[in-house]
């Protein structure tokens, strides 16, 4: 067994792609196999449903409120404290929607991998799906990526392309491009634990 490298992965919203890399965890026996248990589920808004999803296979989740801190720079070394608790080897944004100082993401250099609902290098930031479809893109996608202090950049890990199909909606597109996310975060993942 590799040198422990237990997980984090923040989250703000729905979790699904948290709860797609838990279950491949499981599946694959990351803990055992690599020494990666996913150690704690961290939200930055306190709603988040994900977080009730995780607590109930018995996973530690903790809440940094993005909106009880003065500015980033204080959200950020909150959430520094809360991440380093678990003494993590990876730490996972699986829709996480806050911009990170460049201080955070240094701390975590080399460490840090996120996954973008668009093909990268186009479309970073914001209403991808959206904006794929007004330029009249024949195809989609995802992209695990590293992450840098430039947002929605930096080495790319994985990427699956769908179809955009002829009165495509950017529901209908995010849930084409949703689907295969769960296969190729945890995929990502399983890869660089591999390596250690
Ligand atoms: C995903 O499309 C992710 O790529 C993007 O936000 C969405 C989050 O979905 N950043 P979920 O919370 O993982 O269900």
């Amino acid at each position: 067994m590799s040198a422990r490298q237990p997980i984090v992965i923040l989250i703000s919203g729905s979790g699904s792609n948290m709860a797609a890399l838990v279950e491949a965890a499981q599946r694959r026996r990351w803990a055992e196999r690599f020494g990666a248990p996913v150690a704690a589920v961290i939200s930055n808004r306190p709603q988040a449903a994900g977080l009730a999803w995780a607590r109930e296979r018995g996973i530690a989740t903790a809440v940094v409120d993005h909106t009880a801190h003065a500015d980033r720079d204080a959200f950020d070394t909150a959430l520094a404290t809360a991440i380093d608790a678990h003494r993590p080897g990876w730490v996972l944004l699986a829709g996480f929607m806050r911009i990170l100082t460049p201080a955070f993401v240094a701390r975590y250099a080399g460490r840090l991998v996120n996954i973008h609902p668009s093909l990268l290098p186009a479309f970073p930031g914001l209403k991808t799906h959206e904006r794929a479809i007004a330029m009249g893109c024949r195809v989609a996608g995802a992209t695990v990526h590293r992450v840098t202090a430039e947002l929605d950049h930096g080495d790319i890990l994985e990427q699956a392309v769908v179809p955009v199909v002829p009165g495509d909606t950017p529901e209908a597109l995010a849930a084409r491009v949703l689907s295969q996310e769960h296969v190729i975060y945890p995929r990502a993942v399983e890869a660089l634990l591999a390596r250690g």
